[in-house]
C-alpha cells in the first residue's frame, strides 16, 4: 500500500522511503539518453516541484510516459530517495505512473516560455498553475490565516456583516444597486420606479464597508472584526483598485486613535512575520523575480517602529519637496498616489501613518477634533502601494454626529439605528479597514492588484 504524500512533504528528507504516492500536474519532461525520463511534478502544496525518475522498464513508458507534457495530471508511486541533483533534497524512483488527464501540448496555453501578466489574465482559470500565481495565492492564504489568528489573540470576535445593505458607509455614492425590478423596462415604459415593489421595499446595494454594522457589535461585544468581500462601483482603472475586494475591519470599544494606530501596526507586523516564516520559498521567488530586495525590506519593516505624521506636516513636506507633482498640493486636498509615493519612498522609505486629516475630505463618522477642522483619522501608507489601511476614532457624541451628518447631506432617518448607539450608552471607539489585496501586493511586490486576487472584478471584467 502506498501513502499519498504532498509534494511539500515529499521534498523533505524525512519523507525518504518506499511506497510513496504523488498526485499532481506535470511541469516538464526531459528524456535521458540512458532510456529513462525526468518528470517535474507540482501539486500546489509548495513552490517547488518533485523530480520523478521514470525508468524505461515501466510498461507504459513508450505509449504514455514519453507523451507526457506540461499540464498533464498523473499519479506516481515509488521510492523516495535522496537526490544526487543540486537544489533538491529528494527525488522519486517511480515503480508506476498512471495518467489521469492529458493536456494537448498544441493547445495548452501555459507553455514553457514566460507569459506576461496581461496575457495570463486572459487565462484566469489556468494561471494558478504558474509559479507566480501559486506563490501569490499561498501568501494570500497566509495573510488571511494570520488575520484570524492575530485578532483572536487580541481578544476580538469574528463578525459577519451583511453584503446587501441600504446605507452608504463611505458616503461616496460608489454602490452597486441590487434590485429585482426590471429597471430597463420601467425606464422604457416611463413609469416611475416604485421601491415598495422591490425585494427589500427600498433601494438596496452591495456593501462598501461593514464598519457601521461592526460598530453596533463593538458597542456590545467590545472587540469585533469583519473579513469579507466589499464592493465599489468606482470607475477607476488603476493598478490598486478593484470593484470587488476583500476588507478586514476591526472595531473596538474604548479605543482611541492611538490604540487604533498601535493595533494596526501590530497587525501588519504579524502579517509580515508570518509570511516570512511560513512562505519562505514563495518569498524567495518574489525576491528574485518580482521585486529584488523585498525580503530585506519587509524583514526590516517587521522590526522597526512605524513613522507617524499629521496630514498637516505631510502637506508641508510635499509643498517643500523638490519633486514635480501632477496634482498641486495645498492644505485641504486629498492626497494622490504620487504624493503617497513621495512620502513613503523618498521622504521616509517605509510605512507612514498619517493622522488628523481635514474633516472636509473624510466621511461623517470620523471624530471631530477640538480644532473643528480635522478629524481623528489615520491612513497607513506603504512604499509601492500607497494606502493599505484607512481608519479613525469614531464620532461618539450624538450632537456632533448629527451635525456632521447634516453637513454631509445625509438623511438621519436612514441611519436611525447608527445614531441610537450614541443615544444609549455611547463610548469612545475606533477601527480601521485593511484592503487584503493591497497587502498581498505589498508583501509580494506584484505591481497590479488584478494579479493578487483569483478572479479580478474591474470595469468590463467579470467573465470567469
Ligand atoms: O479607506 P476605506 O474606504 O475605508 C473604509 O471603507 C472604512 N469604512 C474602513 C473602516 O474604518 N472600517 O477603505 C479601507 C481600505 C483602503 O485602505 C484600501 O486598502 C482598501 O480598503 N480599498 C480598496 N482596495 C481595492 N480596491 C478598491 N477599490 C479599494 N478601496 C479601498
Amino acid at each position: 500500500m502506498s501513502t499519498w504524500t504532498s509534494v511539500a512533504e515529499a521534498r523533505k528528507e524525512s519523507a525518504i522511503g518506499p511506497d510513496v504516492e504523488i498526485r499532481g500536474w506535470v511541469r516538464t519532461r526531459r528524456d535521458s539518453k540512458g532510456g529513462f525520463s525526468f518528470i517535474e511534478v507540482n501539486d500546489g502544496s509548495c513552490f517547488g516541484s518533485l523530480q520523478i525518475v521514470a525508468p524505461g522498464e515501466l510498461s507504459n513508458y513508450e505509449s504514455e510516459i514519453k507523451r507526457l507534457g506540461a499540464g498533464c495530471s498523473i499519479v506516481a508511486i515509488g521510492r523516495l530517495a535522496a537526490s544526487p541533483a543540486k537544489g533538491q533534497a529528494t527525488e522519486m524512483q517511480a515503480d508506476e505512473i498512471r495518467v489521469l488527464g492529458w493536456a494537448d501540448g498544441e493547445t495548452y496555453p501555459l507553455q514553457k516560455k514566460r507569459h506576461s501578466f496581461e496575457k495570463l489574465r486572459e487565462w484566469a482559470h489556468l494561471r494558478p498553475r504558474t509559479n507566480t500565481f501559486g506563490a501569490v495565492m499561498r501568501v494570500r492564504d497566509s495573510i488571511s490565516r494570520s488575520t484570524h489568528d492575530f485578532f483572536h489573540d487580541e481578544g476580538f470576535f469574528y463578525l459577519n456583516t451583511p453584503i446587501i445593505t441600504a446605507s452608504d458607509c463611505e458616503g461616496a455614492g460608489e454602490m452597486f444597486r441590487v434590485t429585482t425590478l426590471d429597471l430597463d423596462r420601467l425606464a422604457a415604459s416611463g413609469k416611475p420606479v416604485n421601491h415598495e415593489l422591490d425585494f427589500f421595499d427600498r433601494p438596496a446595494y452591495l456593501t462598501v464597508s461593514g464598519q457601521l454594522n461592526a460598530e453596533t457589535y463593538a458597542t456590545a461585544l467590545g472587540r469585533v472584526y469583519t473579513f469579507g468581500p466589499t464592493f465599489r462601483a468606482e470607475n477607476s482603472n488603476t493598478s490598486r483598485h478593484l470593484a470587488e475586494f476583500w476588507m478586514v475591519e476591526p472595531e473596538a470599544a474604548f479605543f482611541d486613535l492611538s490604540d487604533n494606530m498601535a493595533l494596526a501596526e501590530r497587525y501588519l507586523k504579524r502579517l509580515l512575520r508570518d509570511c516570512l516564516d511560513r512562505c519562505d520559498e514563495d518569498m524567495q521567488f518574489f525576491n528574485q523575480r518580482i521585486q529584488p530586495g523585498i525580503l530585506d525590506r519587509l524583514t526590516a519593516v517587521a522590526e522597526a517602529p512605524f513613522r507617524h505624521m499629521t496630514y498637516t506636516d505631510a502637506i508641508e513636506v510635499l509643498e517643500k519637496a523638490d519633486a514635480k507633482f501632477e496634482y498641486p498640493v495645498s492644505w485641504g486636498v486629498d492626497l494622490q498616489a504620487e504624493h503617497e509615493r513621495y512620502l513613503t519612498e523618498q521622504y521616509v522609505d517605509g510605512p507612514v501613518i498619517l493622522t488628523d486629516y481635514p474633516s472636509t475630505i473624510k466621511p461623517f463618522y470620523m471624530r471631530l477634533s477640538d480644532d473643528e477642522k480635522t478629524v481623528a483619522a489615520m491612513d497607513v501608507l506603504v512604499p509601492g502601494v500607497g494606502e493599505i489601511i484607512g481608519g479613525s476614532q469614531r464620532e461618539e457624541r450624538l450632537d456632533v454626529l448629527t451635525r456632521r451628518m447634516d453637513q454631509a447631506g445625509l438623511n438621519q432617518d436612514d441611519y436611525w439605528w447608527y445614531i441610537d448607539l450614541r443615544r444609549y450608552g455611547t463610548v469612545p471607539h475606533a477601527g480601521f479597514g485593511l484592503g487584503l489585496e493591497r497587502v498581498v501586493q505589498y508583501v509580494s511586490g506584484m505591481a497590479n492588484i488584478r494579479d493578487v486576487i483569483p478572479f479580478p472584478r474591474t470595469p468590463g471584467n467579470a467573465e470567469f
